[in-house]
């Protein structure tokens, strides 16, 4: 499986975040204290947040990052035809 970069300011990936909640971590305020994952930008919060849950839930952490992926390259809208 791919290794799916979740936060870029502080390279944590998706298989960081899947370990940490493995190990123990109980909750996402700790994680962000373990990898820091989440606390420059911000802009993979969410994204970081689902992958946790997902892995704490025994769900795919690949499910959630694929949604989140899914979603951020999704089409936002048709260009509007320049009027005549
Ligand atoms: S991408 Fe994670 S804090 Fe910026």
């Amino acid at each position: 499986m791919a290794v799916m970069i979740v936060c870029i300011c502080h390279r944590v990936s998706d298989r960081d975040i899947a370990r940490a909640a493995r190990q123990g971590c109980a909750s996402f305020d700790e994680l962000q204290e373990q990898l820091r994952v989440g606390t420059a930008c911000g802009a993979c919060g969410d994204c970081a947040r689902d992958t946790f849950d997902a892995e704490r839930g025994g769900t795919s952490c690949a499910a959630a990052a694929g949604t989140w992926i899914a979603m951020q390259f999704a089409p936002k809208s048709a260009p509007q035809a320049a009027a005549a």
